[in-house]
């Protein structure tokens, strides 16, 4: 199957683009950056590589170019978006940051932090950037491949990870292409993505600050509220119970497979394909997405994962694990 019936032959739930269009995959140089930035000034569609994973690409303040965010993701509803924006003097344009938050953005960005302040009045986002709340996130990535688009852009590019919605987030280039091939104008292919796991998301709109969602950054605040957990509407897609899910029914902290299982190890446990051998956090998240897509290309149907330590960055992955395990609605 070629990437453009694969995009014809998605699931009738998820909205369907108008026709397939051609899936440019750009060189991450000088030209590549330069092509993906006026793709992003036509109002289409890039997606391209940050340090956690790939994000899909649109002007934040184009209303047409976000809402095709939405419909090439088959996103169910307008979710609220991360802005990515070059540096802190940038996100002054669309956000408020004073106080505690100033000083943490001053002291983390470039990172994989997120952070939720109230919106600057007049910002001229697209009130489908923010889904009509009066609160941003923003974040300044580390990657140098992202900050280069973003200068050669100069503007605010609203991006969720480049996924069909509800999927394993991408972190490589051919996974975009495998997920959203024919319904995106073209994926800036840097290689992997370093980190392999989406940004942590840190509110900062009450008395404290809020952690909203565990990601690459391990936070070190010490008066952070822990708001991680699913609400009545849930603010943040990565908050759903089911999301992230392979193709895989998903059992955790398993020892060994038993029969039928595909093991996913860690540590002493070695499994069928390791997340690290070594028992490394670090190369753990970097792999995680890469091992889940892997084993729904090799068709695996019952998955077993080993048991991972629940600190630092364990926690953000054991968190993705347990979304994944979550049953399917
Ligand atoms: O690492 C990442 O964060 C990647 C890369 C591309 O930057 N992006 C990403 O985006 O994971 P996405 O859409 O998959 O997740 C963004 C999360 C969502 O859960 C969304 O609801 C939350 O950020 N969010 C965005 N704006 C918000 C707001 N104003 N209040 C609360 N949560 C917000
Ligand atoms: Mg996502």
């Amino acid at each position: 199957m070629t990437v453009l019936e694969r995009a014809d032959n998605r699931d009738a739930t998820s909205q369907m683009p108008d026709k397939p269009i051609e899936t440019r995959r750009l060189p991450a140089d000088a030209a590549g950056i330069g092509e993906a930035a006026s793709i992003l000034r036509a109002g289409g569609l890039v997606a391209f590589p940050t340090e956690t994973v790939y994000g899909l690409g649109a002007d934040a303040r184009n209303g047409q170019a976000v809402a095709r965010i939405y419909q090439a993701k088959g996103r169910p509803a307008f979710n609220p978006l991360i802005v990515h924006v070059a540096d802190l003097d940038m996100a002054d344009g669309y956000g408020v940051l004073t106080g505690p938050a100033r000083a943490f953005a001053e002291r983390v960005w470039p990172a994989p932090v997120s952070m939720v302040v109230p919106l600057r009045a007049g910002s001229g986002l697209s009130p489908l950037v923010t889904a009509g709340q009066d609160s941003v996130a923003l974040r300044v990535p580390r990657s140098d491949i992202a900050l280069r688009l973003l200068k050669a852009f100069g503007g605010p590019v609203a991006a969720p990870s480049a996924n069909p919605s509800g999927r394993i987030s991408p972190t490589t280039a051919d996974h975009v292409l495998a997920g959203l091939g024919g319904r995106i104008d073209a994926v800036l292919d840097g290689g992997p993505t370093p980190e392999g796991l989406e940004s942590t998301i840190i509110g900062f709109l009450g008395e404290q600050p809020a952690l909203l969602r565990e990601g690459a950054y391990v936070p070190d605040l010490p008066d952070l509220a822990v708001e991680t957990e699913a609400k009545d509407a849930p603010l943040a897609p990565g908050q759903l119970a089911s999301h992230y899910a392979p193709l895989a029914s998903v059992r955790l902290n398993a020892t060994e497979a038993r029969p039928g299982e595909f093991l996913l190890g860690f540590g002493p446990v070695t499994g069928d394909l390791s997340l690290s051998p070594s028992g490394d956090l670090v190369e753990a998240a970097s792999n995680l997405y890469a091992a889940l897509h892997d084993c729904d290309a090799r068709g695996v149907s019952r998955l077993a994962v080993a048991p991972i330590p629940d600190e630092g960055l364990g926690r953000a992955i054991n968190d993705r694990l347990r979304r994944a395990a979550a049953p399917r609605a």
